[in-house]
């Protein structure tokens, strides 16, 4: 199921094993008393996850589909660098070109190593101005896809400067004023293989409305 209000709440026990519930009152970055008290049902001991806790529990999950990325990544829409600050700490990461519409963020990511990282003042629309055919290994985003105007621009140019991979994590709702297109994760799945990427769709039930998108350029 796409469209539902559930957010996950949840700690790795020390045991190892993965506890959590799926609830939709507060979300793992909301400044929070909340708690949760679980056994865990492999070890048997009291798990007491707070607020700090489920943030980076809910932040690994979201990391966890970007692992993969290597070499020249864009982080499209990079906002405070969530996924940057992520990505910087992957040795296989060689450089990341952090692009928002938003100039106020340059200084938001200023806190983020400057050797690797390229702060870039750019919309989504503007991609070709900055990047050649091929020029970067993986494009990734998170919570942007949907503020995107022009999507079929955005497709082709993405399939033109991207030569490896795409891995964006979004959130869809009917008649949401915020959206800039309403295009459902099934049809950007099959923009994407029309233009020749092998594409996973998954509906993400622990993440609002989420769904992540894994792209991967057929290798000719
Ligand atoms: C919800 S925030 C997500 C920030 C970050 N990706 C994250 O994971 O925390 C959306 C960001 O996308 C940027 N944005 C919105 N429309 C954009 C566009 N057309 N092109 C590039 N960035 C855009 C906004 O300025 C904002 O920083
Ligand atoms: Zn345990």
């Amino acid at each position: 199921m796409l469209e539902h209000n559930n957010t996950i709440w949840g700690s790795k026990c020390g045991c190892g094993y993965k506890n959590y519930i799926l609830q939709n009152k507060f979300h793992p970055w909301d400044k929070t008393d909340f708690t949760i008290h679980i056994i865990c049902p492999n070890c048997k001991e009291q798990l007491i996850v707070d607020q700090k806790k489920a943030a980076e529990y809910y932040n690994n999950k979201i990391y966890g589909y970007y692992r993969h990325v290597t070499g020249h990544i864009i982080d499209l829409g990079c906002g405070g660098g969530f996924l940057s600050n992520y990505l910087l700490h992957n040795n296989q990461v060689t450089k990341i070109s952090a692009l928002d519409i938003n100039k106020d963020v340059e200084e938001n990511i200023s806190y983020l190593n400057q050797k690797k990282i390229q702060f870039i003042h750019a919309g989504a629309s503007e991609l070709t101005q900055h990047f050649k055919t091929n020029s970067v290994d993986y494009l990734v985003h998170r919570d942007v896809f949907m503020f995107i105007e022009d999507t079929l621009k955005y497709f082709d140019d993405i399939t033109n400067i991207v030569s490896k991979g795409v891995v964006h994590i979004g959130w869809y709702m009917s008649n949401n004023k915020r959206m800039k297109n309403q295009l459902l994760p099934t049809q950007i799945k099959e923009q994407l293989e029309n233009r020749g990427w092998d594409v996973t769709l998954e509906y993400l039930s622990w993440y609002k409305c989420g769904y992540v998108i894994i792209a991967n350029k057929k290798q000719n």
